[in-house]
């Protein structure tokens, strides 16, 4: 399983879990993509613009709150709102409420196990999960990451992105040292860098923090990066992944390789909660 974080906030976090699910699923794998951000921007994406106004549909605050239970809330994603499902892709669809998660959950033991414990329910359904944090390493993120086993790092190509990844190895560290004893270390497994400049004339900024990034991470920086763009923001619009908005784009075709890079579009990446 995957979990997708990095510290500062619009930093290809759910283009990348919206594109790579896509990737794994077009792959054949049951792919799962948890949206654990208040934005509901992976809803958005996965064609469940507002999922807090569709009674027919459990989101993650209703498993939060006990309503609904984590396997129940598993809806198809779609190509655009109201569209045929994607074969083998699958949404849990965040909630506004989720912002409320901190307060919700004071008091309770352990609360940031709060995904964890729940996890098994998805247990033999999925091939791969990615769960889609929020911009910022409070509760949701923390219990996103205790809840999965890999970490992967989306960054800009820029010094502040890259800046924000340090803030994150602070917090899994402080994680580490908090839940060791059930067994927990969590690493960054992996950086995908996104929205990269080609263009030498204004990419010089952007190639140096690139360079830093690999001299730093070496071979968990997945190869290649991600260009910058327009498809991206069609893609978002019309509410789908970018590998099936524009499927021969060239962002998706470097999604299609890091997917493949991650081992993520063969069924060896099952997984094991
Ligand atoms: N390769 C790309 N080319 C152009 N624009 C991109 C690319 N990747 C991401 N973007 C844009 O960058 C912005 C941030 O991306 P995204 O929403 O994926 O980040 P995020 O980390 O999920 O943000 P947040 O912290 O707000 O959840 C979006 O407007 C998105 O369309
Ligand atoms: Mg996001």
């Amino acid at each position: 399983m995957i979990v997708a974080v990095n510290e500062s906030g619009g930093s290809i976090k759910t283009t990348t879990v919206s594109a790579l699910a896509a990737a794994a699923a077009e792959a054949g794998l049951q792919t799962l993509a948890l949206e654990a951000d208040s934005q509901r921007d992976l809803s958005h994406i996965m064609g469940c613009d507002d999922p807090d106004a569709d009674e027919n549909i459990a989101t993650l605050w209703d498993v939060v709150d006990g309503i609904a239970t984590l396997d129940e809330a598993v809806i198809p994603a779609r190509r655009g709102e109201g569209g045929p499902a994607i074969p083998n892709l699958w949404l849990i669809p965040g909630s506004r409420n989720l912002k409320d998660l901190d307060e919700k959950l004071i008091g309770t033991m352990m609360r940031e196990l709060w995904l964890r414990k729940m996890m098994p329910l998805l247990r033999g359904r999925f091939d791969v999960i990615f769960i889609d944090c929020p911009g910022d390493l409070k509760l949701t993120t923390k219990g996103a990451l205790l809840a999965g086993d890999e970490v992967m790092a989306c960054v800009k190509s820029q010094e502040k992105e890259a800046r924000a990844l340090t803030e994150l190895e602070l917090t899994l560290a402080a994680i580490n040292e908090a839940f060791g004893e059930l067994g927990i270390s969590l690493q960054v497994d992996w950086v995908v860098i996104g929205e990269a400049v080609s263009d030498k004339s204004q990419g010089k900024v952007y190639e140096d923090a690139e360079s830093q990034l690999r001299e730093a991470y070496g071979d968990l920086v997945v190869r290649p990066s991600v260009r910058r763009s327009t498809k991206v923001a069609e893609a978002y619009s019309a509410q789908m992944p970018l590998l099936l908005w524009a499927p021969n784009s060239e962002p998706a075709k470097e999604y299609r390789a890091v997917a493949a890079a991650m081992g993520l579009t063969k069924p060896a990446a099952v997984f094991t909660p």
